[in-house]
Protein backbone atom coordinates (compact mmCIF):
# COMPACT_ATOMS: atom_id res chain seq x y z
CA UNK A 1 0.00 0.00 0.00
CA UNK A 2 1.34 3.66 -0.83
CA UNK A 3 1.80 5.98 1.79
CA UNK A 4 1.28 9.76 1.45
CA UNK A 5 4.12 11.93 2.34
CA UNK A 6 2.83 13.96 4.81
CA UNK A 7 3.77 18.19 4.31
CA UNK A 8 6.75 19.26 6.40
CA UNK A 9 4.58 21.96 9.22
CA UNK A 10 7.96 22.92 11.58
CA UNK A 11 9.88 24.34 8.56
CA UNK A 12 9.03 26.12 5.52
CA UNK A 13 11.88 25.63 4.23
CA UNK A 14 11.35 22.79 1.21
CA UNK A 15 12.53 19.30 1.58
CA UNK A 16 16.45 19.51 -0.65
CA UNK A 17 15.30 20.07 -3.95
CA UNK A 18 18.10 18.67 -5.92
CA UNK A 19 16.53 15.26 -4.78
CA UNK A 20 13.22 16.07 -6.17
CA UNK A 21 11.65 15.24 -9.33
CA UNK A 22 10.74 17.95 -12.27
CA UNK A 23 8.84 20.28 -11.66
CA UNK A 24 9.15 20.07 -7.81
CA UNK A 25 6.43 18.56 -5.96
CA UNK A 26 4.07 21.82 -4.81
CA UNK A 27 0.92 19.61 -3.77
CA UNK A 28 2.98 16.70 -2.04
CA UNK A 29 5.51 19.80 -0.60
CA UNK A 30 2.62 21.94 0.85
CA UNK A 31 -0.15 19.03 1.47
CA UNK A 32 -2.26 20.30 -0.56
CA UNK A 33 -3.19 21.32 -4.10
CA UNK A 34 -3.78 25.26 -4.41
CA UNK A 35 -2.50 28.14 -6.84
CA UNK A 36 0.98 29.04 -6.64
CA UNK A 37 2.29 32.65 -5.72
CA UNK A 38 5.90 33.22 -6.45
CA UNK A 39 8.57 35.57 -4.52
CA UNK A 40 11.92 35.72 -6.25
CA UNK A 41 14.69 37.08 -4.33
CA UNK A 42 12.26 37.64 -0.71
CA UNK A 43 15.31 38.80 1.32
CA UNK A 44 13.84 39.48 4.90
CA UNK A 45 10.87 37.95 3.99
CA UNK A 46 8.32 40.48 5.05
CA UNK A 47 5.96 40.67 1.93
CA UNK A 48 5.87 37.22 1.67
CA UNK A 49 5.11 36.15 5.08
CA UNK A 50 2.58 38.99 5.04
CA UNK A 51 0.32 38.28 2.06
CA UNK A 52 1.00 34.48 2.79
CA UNK A 53 -0.95 35.14 6.13
CA UNK A 54 -3.09 37.73 4.16
CA UNK A 55 -4.29 34.96 1.78
CA UNK A 56 -3.50 31.43 3.06
CA UNK A 57 -5.70 29.93 0.13
CA UNK A 58 -2.75 30.46 -1.54
CA UNK A 59 0.38 28.19 -1.83
CA UNK A 60 3.06 30.91 -1.55
CA UNK A 61 6.84 30.42 -2.61
CA UNK A 62 9.76 31.87 -2.28
CA UNK A 63 13.01 31.56 -3.85
CA UNK A 64 16.03 33.32 -2.42
CA UNK A 65 20.10 32.76 -3.09
CA UNK A 66 20.97 33.80 0.66
CA UNK A 67 21.07 31.51 2.99
CA UNK A 68 21.03 33.93 5.91
CA UNK A 69 18.11 35.52 4.16
CA UNK A 70 16.16 32.04 3.99
CA UNK A 71 16.76 31.02 7.76
CA UNK A 72 15.79 34.37 8.84
CA UNK A 73 12.12 34.06 6.98
CA UNK A 74 12.18 30.47 8.51
CA UNK A 75 12.16 32.34 11.54
CA UNK A 76 10.09 34.87 10.92
CA UNK A 77 7.61 32.19 9.64
CA UNK A 78 6.85 30.67 12.87
CA UNK A 79 6.55 34.05 14.83
CA UNK A 80 3.41 35.08 12.52
CA UNK A 81 1.08 31.75 12.50
CA UNK A 82 2.83 29.36 10.16
CA UNK A 83 0.84 30.74 6.76
CA UNK A 84 1.45 28.31 3.70
CA UNK A 85 4.81 28.92 2.32
CA UNK A 86 7.59 27.24 1.29
CA UNK A 87 11.14 28.86 0.36
CA UNK A 88 13.26 27.89 -2.00
CA UNK A 89 17.15 28.34 -1.15
CA UNK A 90 19.32 28.09 -4.61
CA UNK A 91 19.68 30.52 -8.00
CA UNK A 92 16.10 31.75 -9.46
CA UNK A 93 17.31 31.04 -12.73
CA UNK A 94 17.86 27.57 -12.13
CA UNK A 95 15.13 26.65 -9.78
CA UNK A 96 12.52 28.63 -12.29
CA UNK A 97 13.38 26.38 -15.08
CA UNK A 98 13.08 23.12 -12.61
CA UNK A 99 10.51 24.01 -9.82
CA UNK A 100 7.51 24.74 -12.05
CA UNK A 101 5.74 23.08 -15.02
CA UNK A 102 4.07 25.85 -17.77
CA UNK A 103 0.90 27.80 -16.87
CA UNK A 104 1.43 26.80 -13.21
CA UNK A 105 2.16 29.82 -11.02
CA UNK A 106 -0.70 32.84 -10.77
CA UNK A 107 1.21 35.57 -9.75
CA UNK A 108 5.20 36.31 -9.50
CA UNK A 109 6.75 38.70 -7.34
CA UNK A 110 10.12 41.12 -7.93
CA UNK A 111 10.74 43.89 -5.00
CA UNK A 112 13.40 45.80 -5.50
CA UNK A 113 15.41 43.08 -7.64
CA UNK A 114 19.36 43.85 -7.71
CA UNK A 115 19.56 46.57 -10.89
CA UNK A 116 23.15 45.87 -11.72
CA UNK A 117 23.99 49.57 -12.42
CA UNK A 118 27.77 48.64 -14.54
CA UNK A 119 26.76 47.41 -18.49
CA UNK A 120 28.88 44.66 -18.10
CA UNK A 121 26.80 43.33 -15.57
CA UNK A 122 23.42 43.69 -16.68
CA UNK A 123 23.21 40.18 -18.07
CA UNK A 124 22.81 39.33 -14.40
CA UNK A 125 19.88 41.32 -13.90
CA UNK A 126 17.01 38.93 -13.30
CA UNK A 127 14.77 40.53 -15.08
CA UNK A 128 15.61 39.80 -19.20
CA UNK A 129 13.97 38.74 -22.53
CA UNK A 130 15.36 34.98 -21.66
CA UNK A 131 13.94 35.43 -18.17
CA UNK A 132 10.60 37.03 -19.05
CA UNK A 133 9.88 34.55 -21.70
CA UNK A 134 10.55 31.23 -19.10
CA UNK A 135 7.83 33.60 -16.89
CA UNK A 136 5.63 33.43 -19.63
CA UNK A 137 5.24 29.77 -19.66
CA UNK A 138 5.23 29.12 -15.65
CA UNK A 139 2.33 32.20 -15.26
CA UNK A 140 -0.98 31.08 -16.00
CA UNK A 141 -3.36 32.67 -18.47
CA UNK A 142 -3.55 35.96 -17.13
CA UNK A 143 -1.20 35.30 -14.54
CA UNK A 144 0.23 38.49 -12.84
CA UNK A 145 3.96 39.98 -12.87
CA UNK A 146 5.03 42.76 -10.31
CA UNK A 147 8.20 44.21 -10.24
CA UNK A 148 8.90 47.12 -7.47
CA UNK A 149 12.33 49.14 -8.30
CA UNK A 150 13.74 52.68 -7.01
CA UNK A 151 15.84 53.27 -9.33
CA UNK A 152 15.33 55.26 -12.93
CA UNK A 153 18.07 52.99 -14.34
CA UNK A 154 15.90 50.08 -13.60
CA UNK A 155 12.91 51.37 -14.41
CA UNK A 156 13.55 52.44 -17.87
CA UNK A 157 14.98 48.83 -18.28
CA UNK A 158 11.73 47.12 -17.42
CA UNK A 159 10.00 49.63 -20.17
CA UNK A 160 12.01 48.32 -22.65
CA UNK A 161 12.40 44.15 -21.62
CA UNK A 162 8.78 44.32 -20.50
CA UNK A 163 7.11 45.27 -23.78
CA UNK A 164 9.50 44.30 -25.93
CA UNK A 165 8.39 40.58 -25.05
CA UNK A 166 4.84 40.70 -26.56
CA UNK A 167 4.20 38.35 -24.15
CA UNK A 168 2.86 40.60 -21.35
CA UNK A 169 0.47 43.42 -21.10
CA UNK A 170 0.00 46.47 -18.39
CA UNK A 171 -2.68 45.39 -16.26
CA UNK A 172 -4.33 48.62 -15.62
CA UNK A 173 -3.83 51.62 -18.26
CA UNK A 174 0.10 52.11 -18.09
CA UNK A 175 3.34 49.42 -17.22
CA UNK A 176 3.84 51.29 -13.80
CA UNK A 177 2.97 53.40 -11.08
CA UNK A 178 5.13 56.21 -9.16
CA UNK A 179 3.35 54.49 -5.70
CA UNK A 180 2.37 51.63 -4.78
CA UNK A 181 -1.06 50.31 -4.65
CA UNK A 182 -2.89 50.08 -1.42
CA UNK A 183 -2.13 46.75 0.97
CA UNK A 184 1.16 46.05 -0.96
CA UNK A 185 3.31 45.27 1.62
CA UNK A 186 6.76 47.64 2.02
CA UNK A 187 10.09 45.96 1.85
CA UNK A 188 13.00 46.73 3.69
CA UNK A 189 14.66 47.89 0.11
CA UNK A 190 11.78 50.10 -0.26
CA UNK A 191 12.03 51.54 2.89
CA UNK A 192 15.76 52.43 2.61
CA UNK A 193 15.08 54.01 -0.88
CA UNK A 194 12.36 55.73 0.55
CA UNK A 195 14.48 57.16 3.07
CA UNK A 196 16.77 58.05 0.64
CA UNK A 197 13.83 60.17 -1.05
CA UNK A 198 13.93 58.17 -4.72
CA UNK A 199 10.97 57.11 -6.06
CA UNK A 200 9.42 53.47 -5.84
CA UNK A 201 8.08 52.39 -9.51
CA UNK A 202 5.51 49.99 -9.35
CA UNK A 203 5.13 47.35 -12.25
CA UNK A 204 2.09 45.13 -13.14
CA UNK A 205 1.91 43.41 -16.00
CA UNK A 206 -0.41 40.62 -17.15
CA UNK A 207 0.78 37.38 -19.24
CA UNK A 208 -1.48 37.81 -23.04
CA UNK A 209 0.76 35.31 -24.84
CA UNK A 210 2.05 32.01 -23.77
CA UNK A 211 5.75 31.55 -24.32
CA UNK A 212 7.03 27.70 -25.64
CA UNK A 213 11.09 29.20 -24.74
CA UNK A 214 13.51 26.14 -25.71
CA UNK A 215 14.69 25.01 -21.81
CA UNK A 216 18.68 24.01 -23.65
CA UNK A 217 18.43 27.58 -24.90
CA UNK A 218 17.62 29.25 -21.78
CA UNK A 219 20.68 27.28 -19.63
CA UNK A 220 22.90 28.26 -21.73
CA UNK A 221 21.38 31.64 -21.59
CA UNK A 222 22.12 31.66 -17.87
CA UNK A 223 24.95 29.48 -18.31
CA UNK A 224 23.31 26.60 -15.49
CA UNK A 225 25.39 24.11 -16.14
CA UNK A 226 28.91 26.55 -15.33
CA UNK A 227 26.84 27.61 -12.58
CA UNK A 228 26.42 24.73 -10.55
CA UNK A 229 30.59 24.59 -10.04
CA UNK A 230 30.15 26.08 -6.64
CA UNK A 231 27.96 23.00 -5.25
CA UNK A 232 29.90 19.60 -4.78
CA UNK A 233 30.19 16.77 -6.84
CA UNK A 234 27.55 14.80 -5.73
CA UNK A 235 24.45 17.88 -5.81
CA UNK A 236 26.21 18.91 -9.40
CA UNK A 237 25.53 15.43 -10.73
CA UNK A 238 22.05 15.26 -8.97
CA UNK A 239 20.60 18.88 -10.13
CA UNK A 240 22.71 17.73 -13.94
CA UNK A 241 20.14 15.28 -13.90
CA UNK A 242 16.83 17.66 -12.98
CA UNK A 243 18.05 19.72 -15.96
CA UNK A 244 18.36 16.14 -18.55
CA UNK A 245 14.94 15.62 -16.95
CA UNK A 246 13.57 18.78 -17.64
CA UNK A 247 14.51 18.85 -21.33
CA UNK A 248 17.67 21.72 -20.38
CA UNK A 249 20.84 18.73 -21.24
CA UNK A 250 21.14 16.25 -24.12
CA UNK A 251 24.49 15.87 -23.11
CA UNK A 252 26.18 15.91 -19.49
CA UNK A 253 28.45 19.04 -20.07
CA UNK A 254 31.97 18.91 -20.84
CA UNK A 255 32.94 20.61 -17.60
CA UNK A 256 31.26 18.25 -15.31
CA UNK A 257 31.97 14.63 -14.44
C1 LIG B 1 18.12 44.14 -3.31
S1 LIG B 1 17.63 42.71 -2.45
C2 LIG B 1 15.88 42.93 -2.22
C3 LIG B 1 15.35 42.11 -1.09
C4 LIG B 1 13.83 42.27 -0.81
N1 LIG B 1 13.05 41.83 -1.95
C5 LIG B 1 13.48 43.68 -0.44
O1 LIG B 1 12.87 44.38 -1.27
O2 LIG B 1 13.83 44.08 0.68
C6 LIG B 1 17.69 41.48 -3.72
C7 LIG B 1 17.52 40.07 -3.21
O3 LIG B 1 17.52 39.18 -4.32
C8 LIG B 1 18.30 38.04 -4.02
N2 LIG B 1 18.83 37.51 -5.30
C9 LIG B 1 19.64 38.15 -6.16
N3 LIG B 1 19.94 37.37 -7.22
C10 LIG B 1 19.28 36.20 -7.01
C11 LIG B 1 19.16 34.98 -7.75
N4 LIG B 1 19.81 34.82 -8.89
N5 LIG B 1 18.40 34.00 -7.23
C12 LIG B 1 17.75 34.17 -6.05
N6 LIG B 1 17.80 35.30 -5.33
C13 LIG B 1 18.55 36.29 -5.79
C14 LIG B 1 19.40 38.57 -3.11
O4 LIG B 1 19.98 37.56 -2.32
C15 LIG B 1 18.65 39.62 -2.29
O5 LIG B 1 18.08 39.06 -1.11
Amino acid sequence: MGHRTEPETRTPCTPDWTRAPVPFPWAEWFGRAAPIRLEVGFGNGEFLITLAARHPDRNWVGIEASRTSVLKTASRWERHGSPPVRLLHGDAYLLLLLGFGPRTVEAVYFNCPDPWFKKRHHKHRLLQPGMVELLANRLSDGGELWVVTDTQEFRDHLLEVLPGSGFLEPASGSWYVEKLPEGYPVTKYMREGLAAGRTLYCFHGRKVRHAEPDPLDYARRFHLVESLARYTEAVRLRVLEQLRQAGALMEPHPACP
